[in-house]
């Protein structure tokens, strides 16, 4: 299989990285719109547009399909991708919201995401479509994905009093499943883990990783290129992490349009 795999920014990586965990043997071609990150600020219309012109890139490349590792374009623009490709289009809400429903004791969820995707209360209707007596907790976390392209790191004092504002509510709540429901987010995992221990977190991109991973069979190690519509330092250090060479010119530089 030959993915294409895209984000607003870096955050999609992190859906990148469990994808290639699960199954190193596919070839993946994965878009971040740097020079447009965040998305999840802008108006639903402003976000269909630039999610139309990414996915539009990557099946130009002969995709087999488009994973959209991005929780606002998941939860936005899902729907419109699915009618315009003859390809499928898999969204990280639908697997990860399976998981959480499983995982909840007390039938209390969180969920953390952009502004956006928690205006389009998409997590909550397919959490709620699922299993209607499930209490779920929305919280808009506007500032978590400028921090990290910023390149701020999860230890810094502001990422952790950041944190803390933002898991307010939900332990308040005292909600057992908090769902990482933007792509940027398990970046900052342990920080969220270590302001609020109790709950068990859902990284999106896992979950989808899981399920794609299950039909699939081929064994040999496969190729992965990357592609941004600008570079920047935090990147850069994200794709060393994920064990990318960024000195051999993995990276492309894109203009899309
Ligand atoms: N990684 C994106 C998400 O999952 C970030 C959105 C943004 O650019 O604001 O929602």
């Amino acid at each position: 299989m030959r993915y294409g795999v895209f984000d607003s920014g870096l955050g999609g990586m992190t859906v990148l990285g469990q994808l290639i965990k699960m199954m190193p043997y596919n070839d993946y071609i994965y878009f971040g719109d740097v020079a447009r990150v965040p998305y999840g600020t802008r108006s639903d219309k402003t976000i269909i547009k630039y999610a139309s012109e990414d996915a539009a890139f990557l099946y130009k490349k002969n995709v087999d399909a488009i994973i959209i590792a991005c929780g606002t374009v998941s939860s936005v623009a899902h729907e419109h991708l699915k009618s315009i490709y003859d390809i499928p289009v898999y969204s990280v809400i639908d697997f990860a919201v399976q998981s959480a429903a499983k995982n909840t004791k007390n039938g209390k969820i969180g969920v953390i995401g952009t502004q956006a995707t928690v205006n389009s209360r998409m997590f909550e209707k397919k959490l709620t479509g699922m299993k209607s007596d499930l209490e779920v907790y929305s919280v808009a976390c506007p500032l978590f994905v400028p921090l990290i392209e910023s390149g701020i790191s999860p230890d810094d004092e502001i990422s952790r009093s950041v944190a803390a504002r933002y898991l307010a509510p939900l332990i308040e709540k005292k909600v057992d499943t908090i769902i990482m429901g933007c792509t940027h987010y398990p970046i900052y995992a342990e920080t969220l883990k270590s302001v609020y221990p109790d709950a068990d977190y859902i990284n999106v991109g896992r979950e989808t990783a899981i399920q794609l991973s299950r039909d699939t069979h081929r064994t040999e190690k496969g190729n992965v290129e990357i592609y941004v519509s600008e570079i920047s330092q935090a990147f850069y250090e994200i794709a060393e992490i994920m064990g990318f060479s960024v000195s051999e010119g993995t990276i492309k530089t894109v203009e899309l349009g």
